[in-house]
């Protein structure tokens, strides 16, 4: 496999999402250095009540991931055999992973041009009696046509499950992201635009059964279904000894059907307090991130060859990725361009390869030709750019400059093939 360090590039692509000071050291030296627990403490249920104020919704639960979220939503909708699942075919692998062990159809959605998610109208022509669920992702921190979405939710009763690991802090005609549909999973990754030490997750909803399920499977504890017994077995009492946690340790209880084995994905103390004070930062990063894609799309509108991605009025971008598109007249080769960019020292890196052409779920039926706009989009007319708070003037110039001379590279070298 191909590695490179990024340290030579002018503009490298981005390692961390967010900036950290003397604030998160601070929180970090001061658990250390008290009595507290390291794990399952006071700074985790601040994180999770803070983070789920700030969503304006009921339940925020912190995880190892967002991989984890994601499986976890996935227990959460119950999927039987033989439904059927929606799913943008945009978006890092991890969305529909836990799909693959489903004995569930997924149909893959094609996705709006411009703002690269799920397109509402495409999931419509896709629904059916069986449909139990719709997986979308914010994709680089655009939203999803929410209103529409919810009402077909409404009106065919299927759950659907937002990927906001790119959109902490994007709104929705005022709505956050992740307060929008039924379930939502975040991710504080090291790239994300805040993160709690590099790994870190979260998944939020207002009901309050799932989050019974998610309280138990989170700490090792099966969702399954118990029933008292009053049979005596070995030398035990049916009185539970007060140190064992649990009746079902005193054998008071049998297991009649497990539905989550249950895994370890408690965010430590550490990760929830730095979680805390990034939380905190979110508004400026955001704020950083919106003045470097409008330094970028004042820049970038002046080149022809570029389609720019637009925001409509009721959509907060939170930015956690700049996307420009080649423009389809031009005839521009965008492997060329993103390879002189690469050679140049902007770092270039497209997110993401189609996920109904990976090849497990080609095992799975999925085939070229399927999503149209997705596909050309992917292979024709993507371009990523750099973007991440750290970024300065220079580095944004830098940029357009190199755009600009890679443009007329790729000009050049069609007219001498031709
Ligand atoms: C859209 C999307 N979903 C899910 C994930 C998985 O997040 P994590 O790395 O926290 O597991 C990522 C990570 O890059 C992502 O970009």
């Amino acid at each position: 496999m191909r590695k490179r360090s990024n340290a030579n590039f002018v503009v490298p692509y981005l390692k961390k999402g967010s900036t950290f000071d003397e604030e998160e050291v601070s929180v970090i030296r001061s658990i250390l250095q008290n009595k507290e627990t390291l794990a399952c403490g006071v700074e985790r249920e601040a994180f999770e009540r803070e983070f789920a104020d700030f969503l304006g919704i009921k339940y925020a639960f912190s995880l190892t991931n967002c991989t984890v979220a994601l499986e976890f939503a996935t227990h959460l909708i119950r999927l039987e055999d033989g439904d059927e699942v929606i799913a943008t075919p945009f978006s890092y692998q991890a969305t529909v992973q836990p799909l693959l062990d489903k004995n569930v159809t997924v149909k893959f959605c094609d996705i709006d041009p411009n703002s690269l998610c799920a397109d509402v109208g495409s999931i419509e022509k896709l629904i059916t009696p069986k449909t139990k669920a719709v997986y979308i992702t914010h994709y680089g921190g655009h939203m999803v046509d929410m209103d529409p979405l919810m009402e077909l939710a409404n009106k065919h009763a299927f759950i659907v499950v937002e990927d906001c690991a790119h959109s902490l802090g994007t709104s929705y005609k005022g709505k956050k992201s992740g307060s929008t549909a039924h379930i939502s999973c975040f991710s504080f990754h090291s790239m994300k635009n805040i993160s709690t030490l590099g790994e870190g997750g979260m998944i939020a909803f207002n009901n309050d059964q799932w989050a019974k399920v998610i309280y138990n499977i989170r700490r090792n504890e099966p969702d399954a279904i118990f029933a008292s017994r009053n049979v005596l077995f070995g030398p035990y009492s049916l009185e539970p000894y007060e140190f064992y946690t649990h009746e079902k340790n005193a054998f008071t209880e049998d297991c009649l059907k497990i539905m989550h084995r249950g895994t370890n994905a408690n965010l430590s103390e550490v990760c929830a307090a730095v979680g805390r004070v990034q939380l905190k930062k979110l508004k400026n990063f955001n704020r950083c991130r919106q003045n470097i894609a409008s330094y970028l799309d004042n820049k970038l509108s002046q080149v022809e060859e570029l389609r720019l991605q637009q925001v409509p009025g009721h959509i907060t971008h939170s930015y956690h990725l700049y996307t420009v598109f080649i423009h389809p007249e031009f005839n521009i080769d965008r492997n060329a361009l993103a390879e002189y960019l690469n050679q140049n020292g902007v770092e270039i890196v497209l997110r993401y390869f189609p996920i109904h052409l990976l090849p497990e779920w080609r095992l799975k039926g999925g085939k070229y030709g399927q999503c149209p706009t997705t596909e050309y989009i992917w292979f024709t007319e993507l371009l990523n750019l750099p973007i991440y708070p750290a970024l300065i003037e220079s580095q944004l110039d830098y940029t357009v400059e190199k755009i600009i001379q890679g443009l007329e590279h790729c000009r050049q070298r069609k007219v001498s093939y031709s």
